[in-house]
């Protein structure tokens, strides 16, 4: 039996995809991934002049300054990247922020849960909802939902933040299994450590809680602490990741949560 090799089965050419929190970090690089394979690319993100920075260094794309945790937004942003290309492929969603720390959980205000689920969460439900028809119309439907470690093994120094990236990976089983019989896949991509602005505003913080202001020794403590590769992941190392669940080559990967973390949750 015949089938395309791998070179070819991940290409994206004609394929139409759309990556919240593409401003930066992590989103930023699955957006030139994508775009490299060859897809159209919708950057999404609430910082609407770092969205329209990322977009204008790729080929085909287009900048979307939404916030995710507003519904009505993101179906216009939805609508805008449909009535632009006419169709919608490939979803993901990286738009993430960090939750207060929180060490006893009773630390985190209400506001603080309620914020971190709105985004992390209740984002990617926005967009996936207001995606779902197109997804259906596509002949190669894709979600890929960024989650982190914190969902696979707990945070206790943020609570939110660790159960609203569990709930996204049980939400990508849900929706794999509601998806799976039209052919659309859904995936749950952890990352581990990596160096981007969330990290160096995350380090900052723990520094301060620590009683210095060395953030990246912060990071670097965690990398050695914790990771068994001894190293931290970068944003291409997700982004490879991400990619691959994208194209034609990943077709019967669903509903699977995939770690790139140096071996942290082994
Ligand atoms: N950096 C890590 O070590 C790490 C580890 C595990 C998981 N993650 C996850 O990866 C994703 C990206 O993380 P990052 O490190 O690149 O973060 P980052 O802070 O560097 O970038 C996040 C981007 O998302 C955008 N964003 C934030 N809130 C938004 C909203 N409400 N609507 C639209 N856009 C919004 C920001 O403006 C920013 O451009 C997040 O979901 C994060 O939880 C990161």
């Amino acid at each position: 039996m015949a089938w395309p090799h791998l070179i070819d089965a991940i290409q994206l050419s004609g394929r139409v995809a759309l990556v919240t929190g593409a401003g930066a970090g992590l989103g930023q690089a699955i957006a030139r991934e994508l775009a490299a394979l060859g897809a159209q690319v919708a950057v999404l993100d609430v910082d609407a002049q770092a969205g329209a920075r990322t977009a204008q260094a790729l080929p085909q794309a287009m900048a979307l300054g939404c916030n995710v945790a507003e519904a009505e937004h993101v179906q216009h942003a939805v609508a805008q990247v449909l009535q632009r290309w006419g169709q919608l492929d490939v979803v993901v969603n990286c738009a993430g922020v960090a939750s207060a720390p929180g060490m006893p959980f009773t630390q985190c205000s209400p506001a603080d849960w309620q914020r971190t689920l709105n985004i992390n969460l209740m984002g990617a439900v926005h967009v996936c909802g207001a995606a779902r028809d197109a997804l259906l119309a596509s002949p190669a439907g894709r979600v890929v939902n960024v989650s982190s470690i914190t969902g696979v093994i707990s945070a206790p120094y943020m609570p939110a933040y660790s159960v609203s990236k569990a709930a996204l990976i049980s939400l990508t089983k849900v929706l794999a299994r509601e998806l799976a019989p039209h052919g659309v896949t859904a995936n749950a991509v952890c990352p581990g450590f990596i160096w981007t602005p969330m990290w160096d505003a995350l380090g900052q913080t723990m520094a301060a809680r620590e009683g210095h202001n060395d953030g990246r020794a912060v990071f670097d403590q965690r990398i050695q602490t914790h990771v068994p590769m001894q190293r931290p992941q970068t944003e291409g190392d997700v982004a490879h990741c991400v990619a691959f669940l994208c194209g034609q080559a990943a077709r019967h990967i669903t509903g699977q949560v995939i770690g790139v973390d140096g071996g942290v949750t082994i």
